[in-house]
């Protein structure tokens, strides 16, 4: 007992002398266009004393990554290089494309490889994010901090007075949490899924100055479990204006708002009434939650124990700041926002039920996952058909909460326990995770639209967004099949590529115009990947510049049939 009191005045001392100075967020980079080039790496950062801690990061951050701004109705192309030492994938969450281009577990990109996925944006204007998502690794690797925002634009957006400039009234908030391994000079991944200090963007006490007028922050919970139950420390009123999938119809006021893993929210909070140099925390008010909340556990250590739990705790200190003179200042909120016209639960045509279930115990456990089947990259998928509305109920009779999410389209949660109203203001909006409390249920609607491929080795998922859960089988997959225009006539699938030597670009001459190309892998001569192209558009060549000189295969494999066939090049 004396012991404990002596080891808890240590950490309050210590917490303390952590409490007392801040580190200034920095807003990730800002990339814009329709043609971006990310490079996945491993890095080091100063977070604690002593030694740097090995993280992962793209680009030129050292956690995290960049923020791309990309505009509703641009082709974007990705051009993401693993330069990892390990296999990889990089998920755009929330974004609506093709399962070949989505980047989950079947489009693993080997360590050197370059990916090319490309899609013309669909969604609307919002705040969507990527990161990882190799079955198994999930978990280590977003711990690592390999992740980023993606901000959509759109025309509507766009005439609206909301705050918009990046990183003085319009800024980024991603929440994780880690746990120092001193000896390896790296994050604690595995062994406890809470972390002891809060990360804001990748720092540890986070401050920001943000001007005095009203500003917009976009909040994403980039954790592995834990959830976040947000506020000011003044408990100010503070505004709604979107969730995952885009703007809400009309702002929502509230003092409190709950986030869980891979859900985001933007606030628009009013500093206008703020001194300039005067101080308001955001905080996550995370005492006292009912049990089963994520992160509410009461212990401090063991596997599901954290310095932060069951606490209430800062997550951003912000410093008033003079009022903007550069961009005009935004001193209230639009009464609308947005003509969202939702799925109601009887536009569904399909109705589906899947419940939570237990894992095996055991050795090799497996806590949670769903209908009794861990997830499996060759598991059957479901069939979903191109356009149908679908109606799905999953059940959580778990003794603890989750946090669903659906890849492929934006869903709106109809019922919470079959009830309507249930469904919180903040949630009201286009979704593609929601919070699965213990022993409920939540219903949501879905059209599954404008992208059918009834190629099982490129499923969309549906999983737990805990990175343990998900990677411990806590996953699912969909197809959606329709008639999508493929010629279904037997092709020959010869073709040729020229010039052979090739410089920058290298040509295919089908053979048979009917065939479409649905992948092409190039590799050294020794087999290594060192290209990944789904659906390449092949007509105006293939960019090969950066390839280094050399003897390469080249891997075709036609829509049609789903065969291979190879030919060599060079590259001069
Ligand atoms: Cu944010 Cu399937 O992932
Ligand atoms: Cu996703
Ligand atoms: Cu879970």
């Amino acid at each position: 007992m004396k012991k404990n009191l002596q080891l808890f005045s240590i950490l309050l001392f210590m917490s303390m002398a952590i409490q007392a100075q801040y580190n200034t967020m920095p807003m990730p980079e800002a990339l814009y266009g329709t043609d971006f080039n990310l490079n996945i790496h491993e890095s080091t950062k100063q977070l604690v004393t002593g030694n740097q801690t090995i993280t992962g990061a793209i680009n030129n951050e050292n956690f995290w990554g960049p923020t791309l701004f990309i505009n509703k109705g641009d082709l974007v192309h990705m051009n993401v290089t693993n330069n990892l030492n390990e296999s990889t994938t990089l998920h755009w969450h929330g974004m609506h494309l093709p399962s070949v281009m989505d980047g989950g577990p079947h489009q693993v990109i080997p360590a050197g490889t370059l990916w090319q996925p490309y899609w013309t944006v669909m969604n609307q204007a919002s705040t969507l994010w990527y990161h990882p998502h190799l079955h198994t690794t999930t978990q280590a690797q977003m711990t690592k901090g390999i992740g980023g925002f993606i901000i959509v634009k759109d025309p509507q957006e766009a005439a609206l007075a909301l705050p918009r400039t990046y990183g003085v009234d319009d800024i980024v908030l991603a929440l994780t949490s880690r746990s120092y391994n001193a000896t390896t000079n790296t994050f604690v991944s595995s062994t406890r899924v809470y972390g002891d200090y809060m990360l804001s963007n990748g720092t540890p006490n986070a401050q920001i100055s943000l001007p005095k007028q009203y500003v917009r922050i976009r909040i994403l919970n980039a954790e592995i479990e834990r959830g976040y139950n947000l506020g000011f420390s003044d408990n100010r009123t503070f505004y709604i204006i979107g969730n995952d999938g885009g703007l809400l119809n009309a702002p929502v006021a509230v003092t409190r708002v709950k986030l869980m893993v891979g859900e985001r929210v933007e606030i628009m909070v009013n500093l206008g009434g703020d001194a300039v140099g005067s101080s308001i925390d955001l905080k996550a008010y995370n005492s006292g939650q009912a049990f089963g909340f994520p992160g509410g556990e009461p212990n401090t250590s063991g596997d599901f124990g954290s310095l932060l739990n069951n606490i209430d705790f800062n997550v951003l200190h912000i410093n008033v700041a003079a009022t903007t003179t550069a961009t005009t200042p935004i001193t209230s909120v639009p009464s609308t926002l947005a003509t969202n016209t939702y799925w109601t639960a009887t536009d569904a045509n399909v109705t589906r039920a899947i419940a939570v279930t237990n894992g095996n115990p055991g050795p090799a456990s497996v806590p949670f996952n769903f209908d009794n089947v861990s997830y499996s990259l060759t598991m059957t998928p479901k069939v979903v058909n191109l356009d149908d509305v679908e109606k799905w109920t999953i059940t959580n009779s778990n003794v603890f909460g989750h946090s669903f999410h659906l890849h492929d389209v934006e869903f709106k949660i109809v019922a919470r326990n079959g009830v309507a109203t249930a469904v919180g203001s903040h949630e009201s909006g286009w979704k593609d995770t929601f919070y699965l409390p213990k022993s409920e249920s939540v219903t949501f609607v879905a059209k599954f639209n404008d992208f059918a491929d009834s190629d099982v080795n490129h499923p969309y998922m549906y999983h737990c967004h805990f990175g343990g859960h998900e990677d411990g089988g806590m996953m699912g997959q969909f197809i959606v099949t329709g008639t999508m225009g493929t010629n279904q006539n037997a092709t020959n699938t010869n073709f040729s590529l020229y010039p052979n030597p090739a410089n920058d670009r290298l040509y295919v001459n089908l053979k048979d115009s009917e065939t479409e190309i649905y992948y092409v892998t190039i590799s050294t001569i020794t087999g290594r990947v060192v290209m990944m192209l789904p659906q390449p558009e092949w007509q105006n060549g293939i960019d090969i510049s950066s390839l280094e000189a050399g003897v390469y295969t080249f891997q075709m494999m036609d829509k049609q049939s789903k065969s291979t066939t190879t030919k060599k090049f060079i590259k001069k």
